[in-house]
């Protein structure tokens, strides 16, 4: 990179050519191994959560009624604009790190730094929170075996033992190597959708066409439903509007709840390098990934708003319960083992991201670069997986059950939208970078992605904008005291012959 944008200050680039040419020094070196299918089945395993397992009824009975299809369709085209983004990018920068490591080359390290904390934001909390929903599902399946754990030690306590144990074995599996890790991946994944396609296949003969009507029910003050000015969408807060729920706002509203379901496919963006062939596999492997997962849950949310009228869902364990509802108990055991299974995945996948973009980010010494050594047996940065491991395991044992959805959400949809505007910008200052995929109708689609983004998250309650603004803060405080003086950039990193292990960075 020339020297005029390295003196940029704390909009300085790292040149492409430089990100690519880190990841062969070897003791931060990833091992290369994992296909197009590999990624897909990452993908998917990521993919499939905690959204469509608990999330979809809770939208439904609350939000949008039967309508959530639309939700579904909506948040679909948000996730499918973005990830046409993405795959440009993670063709272009195929680097660990994500939209973290996308945006060091084109908007500079003030800005990579935001989108890193963000990730980290969604990584740490979407882990945490499918914990949750994992130690829900434990809890109902081990009920219908007869077998009752004592509450305080279970879901919904103020200690949930089954999340904590949870993260602590994924945790140890991380650590000692991401490819021992893709082989459980992909057979908890081929279980979690066979229980999909169970729930759509079983029950279609139980849907009643009498239950799609209203398919959009009338819109209801919020205060009805227990809501507040603080816990409706910003829009209508910040426009003195009545806050509403159901309705065509419902619909909005619910697609940036029910987004959390595809969160994932950006995911696979972190594991870059440790593509075989990056340029190729990682269009196929994000691409593929959103597009199995719309059709499914399509399917899923037809089924379950046609078995049971919406507000009759239960709002936890909405797939299985709406079994019980028919007079299935067995399908419903069937269901939450599967379940407890595919939340698995879900958890260790976002673990793997969450250690990727801290990896990424001690690597470039925004944070001490100890960090990113990574061992030499297993490939893996060891001490990033614990440090993430311990922060995920409190999180999902200490906080209380609900919001921290939003939070993910939120989170993400401010990455997108800085992803999508990032496109045209790397275009146009870099035009010669080889792009093995590149999003048709750029500018505009990039543009339009970011929008329908931003537009997402003015759907989110304002209490979930001022969590966020205050974790950003936070993020910018770190970045002034530490990170902006001790980076590599800052440091020259031309001049610094080796690798500094010492931490002191
Ligand atoms: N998309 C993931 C889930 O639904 C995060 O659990």
């Amino acid at each position: 990179m020339d020297s005029k944008r390295r003196s940029a200050g704390i909009f300085r680039t790292k040149s492409i050519e430089e990100s690519i040419a880190e990841t062969e020094e070897s003791e931060y070196a990833l091992k290369k191994r994992l296909t197009a299918l590999d990624l897909t089945v990452f993908g998917v395993g990521v993919i499939i959560g905690a959204g469509i397992f608990t999330l979809t009824g809770r939208a439904a009975a609350t939000v949008a009624g039967p309508a959530i299809l639309i939700s579904f369709i909506v948040a679909a085209f948000c996730c499918g604009l973005a990830a046409l983004c993405y795959a440009e990018f993670a063709s272009t920068v195929p680097v660990s790190g994500s939209a973290y490591t996308f945006s060091y080359a084109t908007l500079g390290e003030f800005v990579a730094w935001i989108i890193g904390w963000d990730l980290l934001l969604e990584l740490m909390l979407g882990a945490s929170v499918v914990a949750q929903g994992w130690s829900a599902y434990v809890g109902v399946f081990l009920g219908h075996l007869g077998i009752e754990l004592p509450e305080v030690i279970s879901y919904g306590s103020h200690f949930d033992l089954p999340a904590l144990l949870l993260v602590v074995v994924l945790t140890a599996l991380v650590a000692f190597g991401i490819k021992e890790s893709m082989r459980v991946n992909l057979v908890l994944v081929a279980i979690k959708i066979f229980i999909v396609l169970f729930v759509i296949f079983a029950g279609i003969s139980f849907i009643n066409t009498a239950n799609y009507t209203p398919f959009i029910p009338p819109a209801q003050p919020a205060a009805e439903m227990g809501g507040s000015v603080w816990t409706a969408p910003l829009l209508q807060t910040m426009f003195g509007m009545t806050p509403t729920t159901f309705g065509v706002g419902g619909i909005l509203a619910g697609a940036s709840l029910v987004f959390f379901a595809y969160i994932g496919f950006d995911v696979v963006a972190t594991t870059a390098e440790e593509a075989k062939n990056p340029q190729r596999d990682l269009p196929v492997g994000i691409i593929a990934s959103l597009i199995i997962c719309t059709v499914l849950y399509c399917a899923v949310t037809l089924v379950i708003t046609g078995m049971i009228p919406y507000n009759e869902i239960s709002t936890e364990a909405s797939l299985a319960t709406a079994f019980e509802h028919v007079g299935k108990p067995g399908y419903a055991t069937l269901i939450s083992a599967g379940a407890v299974a595919g939340l698995t995945t879900v958890v260790m996948t976002l673990l793997i991201g969450a250690s990727r973009v801290v990896f990424a980010m001690s690597r470039d010494w925004l944070l001490p670069p100890s960090l990113a050594r990574t061992n030499l047996k297993t490939g893996t940065p060891v001490r990033i997986n614990l440090i993430i491991g311990a922060v995920v395991a409190c999180i999902a044992a200490f906080t209380p059950v609900g919001k921290l959805e939003e939070m993910v959400n939120i989170g993400t949809l401010a990455a997108f939208t800085l992803v999508s505007l990032a496109v045209p910008i790397l275009r146009k200052s870099r035009p010669d970078l080889k792009r093995s995929f590149k999003v048709p109708g750029s500018p505009f689609v990039p543009w339009l992605a970011a929008a329908v983004a931003f537009y997402l998250m003015l759907t989110l309650p304002a209490e979930t904008w001022v969590r966020f603004i205050a974790w950003m803060v936070v993020g910018l405080i770190i970045y002034f005291i530490y990170g902006v003086k001790k980076s590599r950039l800052a440091q020259g990193k031309d001049d610094i012959p080796a690798i500094d292990y010492s931490g002191r960075h």
